[in-house]
């Protein structure tokens, strides 16, 4: 039976954090098996912000090793950086040409991307969402694992697939988002208001995979909460509700049970067993990930096979668009 493909992707600025873990590779890693994987580390993405130049060549394979590390698994998923693949940007250029300035004017991420950057609002920023369809519809992909925010993107990512197929003739598969049940949308720990994120600068705002145990327990204990004093999944309790999803996803437990666990038991308590189910979960991927840096030249070979090998399945689509257009 030929397996459905999934495609991903995440960007390799700042530090890959507790709400990209949970809100999407966590979940690439748990359906390995059951699909035909391909994640894309989005470097091209990634300098729609100005970025260092060496500190973005550095951040890209140190993201490829963190993913390895969170159990990607070469033998079931390919793993590749999205500037190796020239498919990529040369599909964004098409589908620019099918996509009314009326949508792409909609996209939030844009809205709140430019206030945070007011002297650097580029055409890539703008642009973002298109090259983010060209990188899904190249490899007509069936599911899109993302979190919550990504929503929007995956509606226009349909959208321009439909229109095109209309247009052109039948062209693309029409992907799927898959966003969890759970993790999908993980709050700032200083803020729970905001959703967790890699350019929130505040020190105690986020937790890196990479963070110590010493950092991971000091953040949780400073995390925001309420003055309710009561450990129970409501979602009005905005602080306390999104540590339980972290301790939740973490324990694996259910909610009766972690309610029952805390009962008459202050935030105190609650906050510090939190921070050690995740200094637990992340203690293996630390691990690897240290063992991986060691070995010289396996990341490269990696990320130079999985190149390879994707590139094939984005020249067949990018050929088939060409014709479909009229380009030669
Ligand atoms: P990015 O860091 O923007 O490259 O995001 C990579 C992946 O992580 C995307 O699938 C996002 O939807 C997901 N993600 C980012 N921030 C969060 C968050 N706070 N909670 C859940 N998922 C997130
Ligand atoms: N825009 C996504 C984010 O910021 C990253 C991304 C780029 C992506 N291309 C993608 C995600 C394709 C899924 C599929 O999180």
């Amino acid at each position: 039976m030929i397996k459905k493909r999934v495609f991903s992707g995440i960007q390799p600025t700042g530090n890959i954090h507790l709400g990209n873990y949970l809100g999407a590779v966590k979940n690439w890693v748990d359906s390995q098996d059951e699909f035909d994987n391909i994640f894309c580390i989005v470097n091209s993405h990634a300098i729609t912000i100005k970025q260092d130049p060496a500190l973005l060549r550095a951040k890209t394979y140190e993201l490829a090793a963190v993913l390895l590390a969170c159990g990607i698994d070469m033998k079931k998923s390919k793993l590749f950086i999205q500037s190796e693949v020239d498919e990529h940007a040369a599909l964004a250029w098409i589908l620019d040409c099918n996509i009314p300035m009326g949508d792409m004017s909609r996209m939030t991420q844009f809205k709140d991307k430019s206030q945070k950057n007011p002297k650097n609002i580029n055409i890539g920023l703008f642009n973002y969402p298109a090259l983010m369809a060209a990188d899904i519809l190249l490899y007509q992909t069936d599911f899109v694992p993302v979190g919550e925010d990504q929503k929007q993107h995956l509606e226009l990512t349909r959208d321009v697939a439909e229109r095109f197929n209309r247009d052109y003739g039948e062209t693309f598969k029409i992907p799927e988002p898959m966003i969890p049940k759970m993790g999908a949308r993980i709050m700032g720990l200083d803020d729970p208001t905001k959703k967790m994120s890699k350019s929130e600068g505040k020190p105690n705002h986020g937790i890196a995979l990479l963070d110590t145990p010493d950092e991971i327990l000091k953040k949780f204990k400073k995390a925001t909460t309420d003055s309710e004093n009561l450990v129970r999944f409501n979602p009005e309790q905005i602080g306390i509700f999104n540590l339980l999803t972290i301790y939740q996803i973490f324990t694996g437990h259910s909610q009766e049970v972690i309610e029952a666990e805390f009962e008459g038991k202050g935030y105190g308590i609650f906050k510090v067993a939190v921070a050690e189910a995740v200094i637990e979960g992340l203690k293996p991927i630390q691990e690897r990930y240290a063992k991986l840096t060691k070995e010289q030249g396996y990341l490269e070979e990696v990320l130079s096979h999985g190149a390879s090998e994707v590139r094939k399945i984005a020249q067949k689509t990018y050929k088939e668009v060409k014709e479909r257009v009229g380009l030669i």
